[in-house]
């Protein structure tokens, strides 16, 4: 082998294993805005392992177990599995002999006060659909536990307003999922790039999307049903909306909050509060869905983190769910020196140094992470432009320099860093503060719940002091 691929994949691992995980260390310390962290923990770095409950086990459920048992098998974090609840047998069936092999004792349960009231948890993880979260929330800090909560933390803002309030008044701890806020690519562009190089320059736009093709409505396999009194008992109207929740408005805000609350979270991360949003939508394809198959938004910023307050950035938001057209889904920010693409698929990630900046982005590319061979950015080799190709305008910009980013990852799943977050939040580890709290997701989010309206006022609506308040 290569011996700097050697080296590389030494310092790599080392400095991941320095920095423990996506919240420590040197590179990836968290934001001071992150800062909610375990007053008094119920366990400490005691040897205790960490009880855990999950209430919700269908696709993002299984998405987070799968973290919790890669975590379980690195054996860094003592937790167990206790209790899984989930009011659909089929998907509780299959889960519970899943984790039955990690986890023998675990139990099911179809109710999630049945399993609170019987099991002693340290923390819960929420992944029930958007309406049942703020109930689910609610009744596991009540009853002592910290909660872990999938995004979108609420179907409405005063529910979400309310789990921040509880998790103040019984002083446990609220993550809620936006994993990006974890993910060390995303951390590094934040803490390094963004805010303390500023290897943007003044940032003026940003665009971000989730395209997704064309889907049929999940059905309920025949074999394995839930019940109509189950359905009623837990709010469903019946079994097409229990499958197809996101699209109705009983139980989600649709395709805004369900994708675009990841990606606007990136934008409010870097570029702070909105003060204005504009947006277009409609039911244009699906016949059988009640919210906007596609939304079109723009947001107004004027007070970005570290610029100066007044001079606006805009950034421009699209969901897609006819189409995978474009690069599936990334975030992106344009600067005057250049610019950034980020997603989740690490191959997406890239920046673009403009001419003017180019020399600024070679020191850039100069720098190693302390401690490491690793460099800050990677040139990309450029492909040769044919002459005639070259300049098709006399009044085009010189094309770009291109630069990579290391990717950070290393062979863990996109979602295990921000558990690992919470989990060690709880374990209270010296300088581990929750990266994404229920208070900050809930000062994300806030401009989210406001798009739909937005859709349907056809005009700009502008946010105030209170959509931010709790
Ligand atoms: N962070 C991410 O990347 C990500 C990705 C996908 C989904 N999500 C979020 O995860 C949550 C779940 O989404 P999903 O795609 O897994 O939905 P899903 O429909 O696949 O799963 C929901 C599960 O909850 C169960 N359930 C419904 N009501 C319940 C109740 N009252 N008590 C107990 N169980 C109940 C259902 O039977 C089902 O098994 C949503 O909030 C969604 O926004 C997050």
């Amino acid at each position: 082998m290569d011996i700097n691929e050697n080296t590389t994949a030494f310092n790599r691992r080392r400095f991941l294993a320095t920095t423990g995980l996506a919240g420590a260390g040197l590179v990836l310390a968290p934001r001071a805005l992150n800062a909610q962290s375990a007053s008094a923990p119920s366990n400490r770095a005691t040897g205790n392992a960490i009880n855990l409950g999950i209430v919700g086990v269908g696709a993002q459920g299984q998405v987070l177990l799968d973290s919790i048992n890669a975590i379980f098998k690195l054996g860094q974090i003592n937790i167990r599995l206790v209790a899984v609840c989930d009011i659909w047998p089929f998907q509780l069936d299959q889960v519970v002999r899943r984790e039955q092999t990690l986890f023998p004792e675990v139990k099911g349960y179809s109710d999630i006060d049945d399993m609170l009231s019987k099991e002693k948890l340290d923390a819960l993880f929420v992944a029930s659909p958007d309406f049942w979260h703020a109930r689910h929330t609610i009744s596991g800090l009540k009853n002592g536990q910290h909660v872990y909560c999938e995004k979108m933390m609420a179907r409405t803002a005063d529910e979400g307003r309310e789990m921040v309030r509880t998790s103040k008044s019984t002083g446990k701890l609220l993550q809620i999922g936006h994993q990006r806020r974890s993910n060390p690519n995303y951390r590094f562009a934040y803490n390094e790039l963004f805010t303390k190089l500023k290897f943007l320059g003044r940032i003026t736009n940003a665009n971000a999307q989730w395209n997704r093709a064309v889907s049929d409505d999940l059905k309920m396999p025949k074999a394995k049903p839930i019940t109509p009194e189950n359905l009623k008992r837990y709010g469903y109207e019946n079994a097409h909306e229990f499958r197809n929740w996101r699209w109705f408005k009983k139980y989600s805000n649709g395709p805004i909050s369900d994708l675009g609350a990841h990606q606007i979270d990136i934008f409010n991360w870097v570029l702070g509060r909105p003060r204005s949003v504009i947006a277009a939508g409609g039911v244009d394809y699906y016949t059988t869905h009640e919210w906007y198959d596609n939304v079109m938004c723009i947001f107004d910023y004027d007070d970005i983190p570290g610029g100066t307050k007044g001079e606006v950035a805009r950034a421009y938001y699209q969901v897609l769910t006819t189409t995978s057209s474009g690069g599936g889904y990334f975030e992106n920010f344009m600067g005057i020196k250049g610019s950034f693409k980020i997603s989740e698929q690490a191959r997406h990630i890239k920046a673009y140094a403009e001419a003017s900046s180019k020399a600024e982005f070679e020191a850039i590319a100069g720098k190693k992470i302390p401690g490491t061979n690793i460099s800050f950015l990677t040139k990309e080799i450029a492909k040769p432009v044919a002459a005639t190709e070259a300049k098709a305008d006399v009044r085009d910009s010189a094309p770009p320099d291109a630069y990579d980013l290391n990717n950070f990852l290393g062979n863990k799943a996109i979602h295990q860093f921000h558990v690992e977050n919470f989990l060690r939040t709880i374990r209270g580890d010296a300088g581990v503060t929750l990266n994404c709290d229920g208070e900050h997701a809930f000062k994300s989010e806030a401009p989210i719940f406001r798009v739909n309206e937005a859709v349907e006022a056809q005009k700009r609506l502008f946010y105030t002091d209170a959509d931010f308040a709790i």
